[in-house]
């Protein structure tokens, strides 16, 4: 806990702290003129920059102050078909035929001039999508770095990955990334499908493509052979145009469930391949003999990271009856102690919510969670006049049917329960839609290998949370998608395998 805060400690045991703004931390932020961002991008197609077929560009802003960064063109159905012919003759004619060996030179350069540019990404990264810095800095960009070393590394050794089957690259690989990780989801993308030499059309979201075009010219200036790497901004409709063009081989979508669902049904009778990492809603898990104080941070980690724009977020909380009150107490005076505000400033721990639109979702699961009559909690921070911003909130005494227990609300907002059993618990944690990850907080390790068997969930992290590593496998059960990233098994959505 920073020692800035005031304290009021009141004479019922209860330690209520209050915003003190006269103790704040001094100003801390990144320098902005470490980045340069071109007032316009066109699309990146064959190793060039090509003026959109369109005509078209949109604007992307900083969601932190609503100013305009750059604009950016928008790809329509042409200019997809453009970047998938520019994929499939590179594919045939350069890169499936590259040696192993030479294609994970290239991944490795790129790997090295991320993280030669990181401060710059990182920069970018959190102007363009509002992410504190000290995220972006130390989460996405080194890790983004990390997936394409490690599957540099895989590139000639997919023999030993897979031994005794004849590894077959798919193709062109089309590509939907989210705006939550901007740069980190293009490299869990693309350093799979490079490793196994396929081809890539990637299209970034709409509020966040900055990034992705900086590694559009940091693979320019890598060498790569032309039309390996294509990268077209746009929206919904750009994403359509990839699913639905016919010479594409395998779609790896990361976003919505929504949007999941189109996809798969428009890709149904094709012989495409699939990947979908959908939404989720983590529940967290602690039991009375865990390590109370430790478990309060990792709750914080869990669901406060990233603005809790985040599709593995702990955001269903299950507190043991015993120590439920404790634990409470503790959330709520440690939420008060968050800093929320300018996500360039280092000291930042919750910056922007990325959108309006995000924004107006996450208002309308308060609103929601307060008409179904649960005792909200808020931070009082204040919040800066321009910008989409929310403060950390806590809604106690949740029932398991409540829709903000259920549903994905992608904002800085716990929902907590309580249980008696371990049979009660899993019960509850394994009734949502979702199954993409979990968290179990207790002392003892036999409880916790007990547990894991028994939950439906992809990614079950134990007396920590939100660890990433790219050697570890990562994707969901049931409504939160199906296939792996990451590790050895983020390179089979990409290969076909025979004898
Ligand atoms: P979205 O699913 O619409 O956007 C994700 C990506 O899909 C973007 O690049 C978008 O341009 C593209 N896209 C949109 N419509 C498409 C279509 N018909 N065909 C192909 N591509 C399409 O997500 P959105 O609207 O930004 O967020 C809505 C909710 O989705 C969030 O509130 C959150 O609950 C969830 N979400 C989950 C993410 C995750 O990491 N699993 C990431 C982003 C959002
Ligand atoms: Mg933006």
């Amino acid at each position: 806990m920073p020692a800035t805060k005031k304290k009021n400690v009141k004479k019922s045991n209860t330690i209520k702290l209050k915003f003190d703004t006269s103790w704040n931390y001094a100003p801390a932020p990144e320098s902005k003129s470490a980045a340069t961002i071109k007032k316009q991008y066109d699309l990146f197609i064959n190793g060039e920059w090509v003026k959109p077929l369109s005509h078209k560009y949109f604007d992307t802003s900083d969601p932190a102050n609503e100013e305009k960064l750059s604009e950016v063109a928008e790809a329509n159905a042409a200019d997809v078909d453009r970047a998938v012919k520019a994929a499939r003759n590179a594919y045939e004619k350069v890169w499936k035929k590259m040696p192993a060996k030479e294609r994970a030179k290239y991944i490795f350069r790129i790997a090295r001039m991320v993280q030669e540019r990181a401060r710059e990404l990182a920069i970018i990264e959190s102007m363009d999508g509002g992410k504190p810095i000290r995220e972006s800095r130390d989460f996405d960009i080194p890790t983004a770095a990390n997936h394409f070393f490690y599957y540099a590394g895989w590139a000639d050794k997919l023999d030993y990955a897979f031994p005794n089957r004849n590894t077959n690259p798919l193709g062109v690989a089309g590509q939907i990334i989210p705006w939550n990780f901007p740069l980190l989801m293009a490299a869990w993308k693309i350093a799979p499908a490079l490793a196994t030499g396929n081809t890539v059309v990637l299209k970034p979201a709409e509020t966040t493509p900055l990034t992705a075009l900086k590694l559009a010219e940091i693979i320019q200036e890598s060498g790569l052979p032309e039309g390996v790497v294509n990268i077209v901004s746009g929206g919904g409709a750009t994403g359509a145009a990839i699913v639905n063009h016919p010479d594409i081989n395998k779609i790896a979508f990361t976003g919505s469930t929504e949007v999941g669902k189109l996809i798969q049904k428009s890709i149904a009778g094709t012989n495409k391949k699939i990947t979908l990492e959908l939404g989720g809603k983590a529940a967290n898990i602690i039991f009375e003999d865990a390590p109370i104080d430790q478990a309060v941070e990792g709750v914080i980690n869990g669901v406060y990271f990233n603005q809790g724009h985040v599709c593995c977020a702990g955001s269903r909380l299950y507190i043991q009856e015993s120590v439920a009150p404790e634990l409470i107490r503790k959330l709520r005076d440690r939420i008060e102690t968050l800093i929320v505000g300018d996500p360039l400033d280092k000291n930042t721990d919750i910056g922007a919510i990325n959108s309006k639109q995000q924004l107006d979702t996450i208002r309308r699961y308060l609103k929601i969670g307060k008409e179904e009559g649960y005792e909200m909690y808020e931070s009082s921070c204040p919040l800066p006049a321009k910008g989409y911003w929310c403060r950390p909130t806590i809604f106690t005494d949740v029932a398991q049917s409540a829709r903000i227990a259920q549903e994905e609300i992608f904002g800085p907002v716990l929902a907590i329960l309580t249980f008696r059993t371990d049979d009660e618990v899993i019960q509850k944690a394994n009734n949502t839609p979702y199954g993409l990850s979990a968290g179990v907080w207790t002392d003892k390790g036999s409880k916790i290998f007990n547990l894991t068997k028994r939950m439906r969930a992809g990614v079950i992290w134990a007396n920590t949370f939100n660890k990433f590593d790219p050697s570890s496998p990562f994707g969901g059960y049931k409504e939160s998608g199906f296939g792996r990233e990451g590790g050895l098994h983020g390179l089979l959505p990409y290969v076909n395998l025979s004898h």
